[in-house]
């Protein structure tokens, strides 16, 4: 069994087992023709059920071909230019690279000695992502697992900074369309039911500021205290970026913490073109990136960015047995001290890998075209009568639905969109996300491959009307 384990005596062993896992992944990867197979739930669990674990095959060969039977053979294929549903993006090769190598090594970032240069690698990038934000010299930060973690983090820094008030009278301000992290996080936080404030949105999906003076207003003459305002650049849905100026003047008016989530618009950061549609976000308190949405970096790699590197203080705990307050006092770097994770992957490296093989303009330049894309997405889309769009992209999402030229009733065009998401699904040929609008069902591309043509985009669109249609045929049938 000695064999398995990775080190000096077992290097060669290593090569030929990760070389041939490579060589499989990449000939599937190759001869992928759809984002995914279509199996059913009922299909392939079975297949997952009848392995035993308790015997195990012993080859890596034969470990290989079970996998292609219960995972690589139907897998969502997120490389495909047809998948077009949720904020993943096809990974750029230096970042698998680097996954390759931060699990061979298995560094663990909490501490200095476990890590060593590791650290300060992931040291450098926060510093490298603080700059491009225009936090200011003495902003700092940590990698988290992702952007639900940062938002976590970032309001538990904003409830400790709060000035005064009980957990029940906190109050965090998001518009109706932020993420649900932000939910999440205030009910882990302690934070009272109705702790977050849900704003409206303009016509372009971006919160209104003169409603949320106006809360905040209301906040302060009831007594309460605005413990934060989310500002969203890049929403999940819309890709709409709420008006960061505007935002931190409030926020500052009004004593109030502000943390812009960027989980999905910090790829603007790289941008070539677009870098001034997060102005403001310099005047945040907090900001979430997610490296792993419009990067193009592999599942997980996030950070947490934060303007004051002091407010850090309010996640560090120390313990004898791993980063003593000695160690703090001698400057020993223990990654630790700023995160809610103890045991910590090194993702930091991936990006690494990245910005030194292609650099920030590499990155910029493919986030642009998917921007680029959307917008083209949306030319299709506002020319073609059979759509309803709701907004011009902000960034590289298109939410829309079928409108069939002869049938009024939207209960019964909701289903015939719910139908072609689901048949699309299905079908294999492409995939689509759905969400609601106006308590409408909609159907949502997030594009995030450069590899997607707006031909790509014109071929799912019949593929949905296709799909609307026949169930509006057979409803018709049924009704006959
Ligand atoms: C705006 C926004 N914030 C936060 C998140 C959560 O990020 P993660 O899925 O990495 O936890 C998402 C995910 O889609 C998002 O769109």
């Amino acid at each position: 069994m000695r064999s398995h384990l990775l080190n000096d005596t077992t290097a060669e062993q290593y090569r030929r087992s990760v070389t041939e896992g490579v060589e499989r992944v990449a000939a599937k990867l190759a001869a992928t023709d759809r984002p995914f197979t279509g199996v059913s739930v009922d299909a392939l669990a079975p297949r997952v059920d009848e392995i035993d674990l308790d015997q195990p095959l012993h080859d890596t060969a034969a470990v290989l071909d079970e996998l292609e039977e219960v995972y690589l053979r139907d897998a969502i294929y997120f490389h495909h230019p047809r998948y077009l549903a949720h904020l993943n993006c096809p990974v750029v090769i230096p970042a698998v690279l680097g996954e390759a190598v931060l699990s061979a090594v298995n560094s663990s970032l909490d501490t200095w000695d476990q890590s060593a240069g590791g650290t300060l690698i992931e040291r450098k990038l926060i510093d490298w992502t603080n700059e491009r934000i225009g936090l200011g010299s003495a902003a700092d930060g940590v990698f988290t697992s992702g952007g639900t973690q940062s938002n976590l983090q970032a309001l538990l820094l904003a409830r400790e900074e709060a000035k005064g008030g009980s957990l029940a009278e906190l109050r965090v301000f998001a518009s109706e369309v932020s993420h649900f992290s932000v939910q999440k996080s205030a009910k882990l936080l302690g934070l009272g039911q109705d702790a977050v404030v849900s704003i409206p949105v303009d016509h372009d999906k971006r919160m209104q500021t003169v409603a949320l003076a106006r809360e905040l207003e209301r906040c302060r003459e009831d007594g309460l205290v605005p413990m934060a305002v989310v500002a969203t650049a890049g929403t999940t849905d819309f890709g709409s970026i709420d008006p960061l100026p505007e935002i931190a003047e409030l926020c500052e008016q009004f004593g109030t913490w502000m943390h812009v989530d960027a989980a999905y618009g910090c790829g603007l950061l790289a941008s070539l073109k677009h870098r001034d549609r997060l102005t403001g976000i310099e005047r945040a308190d907090s900001v979430t990136v997610d490296y792993h949405k419009s990067f193009f970096q592999p599942v997980s790699s996030s950070a947490v960015l934060v303007r004051d590197a002091a407010t850090l203080r309010h996640a560090t705990y120390h313990a004898e047995y791993l980063n003593p307050r000695r160690m703090a006092q001698e400057r020993i770097p223990n990654q630790v001290d700023k995160s809610l994770q103890t045991t910590r992957r090194f993702d930091a490296l991936k990006l690494w890998m990245t910005l030194r093989t292609m650099g920030a303009d590499g990155i910029g330049q493919l986030f642009d075209e998917v921007c680029e894309l959307a917008r083209e997405g949306w030319r299709l889309l506002a020319a073609d009568p059979r759509f309803d769009v709701v907004v011009e992209p902000s960034l590289s999402t298109l939410v829309f639905r079928y409108i069939p030229a002869d049938v009024t009733d939207p209960a019964e065009i909701d289903r015939a969109n719910l139908y072609a998401r689901k048949a699309l699904f299905a079908s294999g040929d492409a995939i689509v996300a759905g969400t609601k609008v106006a308590g409408r069902h909609y159907l949502k591309f997030t594009l995030l491959n450069p590899e997607t043509q707006a031909s790509d985009i014109a071929a799912v669109l019949d593929l949905i009307a296709g799909h609307a249609e026949q169930y509006l045929g057979e409803s018709l049938d049924r009704a006959s």
